[in-house]
């Protein structure tokens, strides 16, 4: 029962949140949670600490943001006004997401919270873009109007905290893909939404009217007699009195038609049912005194909260003690990045948060990279612009050395002077995941001799490099079939050996296949199913993805091809998705880190909108190169 009374410090210490800076941001979206969302709040204590840091961090960050767009007397502002810091925290936050951190503290809570419940970002995406518009304010003529803009806008966002309740019942599946199976489902977690946000515009009423706004359709207004000259003039009217009764009867009648999803976990069950009673006591305090609203939101009736809260918080940490909180989740991969080297253990933990359960000690004095003999030093980029993942397909080799007049094996080995370096420039541009392709599944088509060059002297060459105790983690990525078992042996020995360093991730793609590596995933999963360990229905590509070779390995946020082919051959399918393509004539031997720094600089300058609108750029372009080969 303990543990619905732990102060602060406890829950992060709880929810595996020790980074200082991390605690600072989470206690800023505690604080904005509890200053604004007092329902939010006092719901979210009724939830173990895992989950409550989570909806802190998704309230309170969309509630900082919103802040932005809605500071008041902004209206005017002109230039770095809230439209110009809206832009640039949106355009921070997206090169935050890509480096997997947060340059400010409630950034980085929220991006800490979506990498470890591995939140896809597009929900966050629509509503920033929606702010964007409410910068110049927004009117809606009918409650069908009113209504959509809410599917819209505020349901994913909802949904998304909705399905980190539904996890703990066992349920991975993405809350849209279980909406669309369950029609019954989506129309009651529709009205719920429609609900709470219906009890908030009339509550929030004198905050919009302070900044012009009128946050109801039009039809409702005309509905009950109400002039909007009337409201924005905040003249207390009888009309304006039977608006308030329709719309707390129409919002409790939403409240009254949203059954809770049948499968929910029993603690859950309780959270979600207190959270529909707060706001049926919000909504009473509103029709108990319409005419106040014009000038401030009512408080929630100090006695009635209590009643309902104090048998609720029992109930909730009973159902918990009987029926504990399934998930444990660990600090995600940065600020302290450490992958989990074993595939999770329970399909049911985030597969982010796992991986942070290895210890982040670093065991070795890391030696820094041979600077390059041009004397050549990376671009000073701005951290957001970095990417994340570099994945690269090494390629022209073979070709290289004919047109020398070399055995193909010779192209093979003077590539491996090209990887070396550039290594050694990931690790100064600082670069957090480099994945290179060194043997697809369909290279065994290859003779003997180059079998031998790319199966043994890769692996061998970034075993003495690794040596060298540069600050570099190596990872295999692939399959046994086929591989010789010292080859085998050799790769999982160095991943044993540098599991502790926490600089670049080198992922060596051997034996790799990206459709084999679909196809095993999927077949791992029918097993689990068959096996009655997972249920079809609840299988998201969250679950999916932690059955891959390498579950922790992030998105490719840039996948370069050396060679002078503009093709992918197989690498990546999942990971790179969403990746910038970069495709060099440059053969493999032929690159160094310069190309890496190149390639890198091209990624900054290039906007990524992952389905999103364009927007207007908030920082000057970076400085033009050319992106191509360098040497
Ligand atoms: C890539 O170079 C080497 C690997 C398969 C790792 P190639 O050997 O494919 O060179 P080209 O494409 O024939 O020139
Ligand atoms: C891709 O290069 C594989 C690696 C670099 C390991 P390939 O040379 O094998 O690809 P294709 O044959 O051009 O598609
Ligand atoms: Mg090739």
């Amino acid at each position: 029962m303990g543990s619905l009374v732990v102060p602060p410090a406890g829950v992060y210490r709880r929810s595996g949140i020790h980074d200082p800076a991390l605690r600072r941001g989470y206690e800023a979206c505690r604080r904005a949670t509890r200053a604004t969302g007092e329902i939010e709040y006092a719901v979210s204590l009724l939830l173990p600490p895992p989950l409550r840091t989570a909806i802190w961090a998704l309230y309170g960050a969309v509630r900082a943001v919103d802040d932005l767009a809605d500071a008041p007397g902004a209206a005017e502002e002109t230039g770095p006004g809230r439209a110009g810091r809206l832009e640039a925290w949106i355009s921070a936050f997206d090169a935050d997401l890509r480096d997997g951190r947060g340059s400010d503290p409630v950034r980085q809570a929220l991006i800490h919270t979506m990498l470890t419940w591995n939140l896809p970002p597009g929900f966050l995406h629509t509503l920033f873009e929606e702010l964007r518009q409410d910068v110049h304010g927004r009117q809606f003529a009918t409650w069908q109007e009113w209504r959509r803009y809410n599917s819209l806008i505020n349901t994913p966002l909802v949904l998304r905290a909705g399905s980190l309740l539904l996890r703990v019942a066992g349920l991975s599946a993405e809350p849209e893909a279980i909406a669309a199976s369950v029609p019954d489902l989506a129309i009651a977690w529709q009205t719920t939404v429609d609900a709470v946000y219906l009890t908030d515009a009339l509550v929030d009423l004198s905050d919009d009217l302070d900044r012009g706004h009128v946050p109801l359709p039009q039809e409702a207004l005309d509905e009950a007699g109400v002039h909007r000259a009337d409201l924005l003039t905040r003249r207390a009217t009888p009309a304006f009195d039977e608006l308030v009764r329709r719309l707390t009867d129409r919002a409790r009648t939403w409240l009254d038609h949203a059954p809770l999803p049948p499968v929910l976990h029993p603690a859950v069950a309780v959270a979600l049912g207190a959270y529909a009673d707060l706001y049926r006591l919000r909504l009473q305090a509103a029709a108990n005194a319409p005419a106040a609203l014009l000038h401030r939101r009512p408080a929630l009736p100090r006695n009635a909260r209590l009643r309902l809260l104090l048998p609720v918080r029992t109930k909730a940490a009973l159902a918990w003690a009987l029926f504990p909180f399934p998930i444990q989740p660990g600090p995600p991969p940065h600020p302290s990045p450490t992958d989990a080297l074993d595939a999770p253990d329970s399909p049911d933990s985030p597969r982010r948060a796992e991986q942070a359960c290895v210890p982040a000690v670093e065991q070795h004095a890391a030696t820094l990279p041979p600077p390059h003999p041009s004397g050549a030093r990376p671009p000073q980029l701005p951290p957001e612009a970095m990417p994340r993942h570099v994945a690269i397909v090494m390629d022209g080799n073979g070709r290289w050395a004919t047109a020398r007049g070399l055995p193909r094996t010779d192209g093979h080995r003077a590539g491996i002077d090209a990887l070396i370096d550039v290594v050694h420039g990931a690790l100064e541009i600082g670069l957090k995941h480099l994945t290179v392709y060194a043997f697809s599944t369909e290279n065994w088509k290859r003779p003997a001799d180059e079998l031998q060059a790319l199966l043994y002297e890769i692996p061998q060459a970034m075993s003495r490099m690794v040596d060298q105790s540069l600050d570099v983690r190596l990872r295999w990525a692939g399959v046994r079939s086929r591989l010789p078992a010292d080859v085998v042996e050799q790769l999982l020995q160095d991943e044993r050996a540098t599991r502790d360093r926490t600089g670049l991730t080198l992922t060596l793609c051997v034996n790799y296949g990206g459709r084999a590596e679909i196809t095993a995933a999927a077949a791992k999963l029918a097993q689990e199913a068959v096996a009655g360990r997972i249920a079809p229905s609840s299988v998201s590509e969250h679950t999916f993805a932690r059955y891959l070779h390498v579950p922790e390995l992030p998105d490719v946020d840039l996948l370069l091809r050396t060679g002078g082919d503009q093709r992918t051959s197989n690498f990546l399918p999942w990971q790179a998705t969403y990746a910038e393509l970069l495709f060099l004539d440059t053969p493999w031997p032929e690159v160094d880190r310069r190309t890496l720094w190149d390639a890198i600089a091209e990624y900054a300058r290039r906007t990524r909108r992952y389905g999103s609108v364009p927007r207007i750029p908030t920082q000057p372009a970076l400085p033009s190169g050319h992106g191509a080969p360098t040497p």
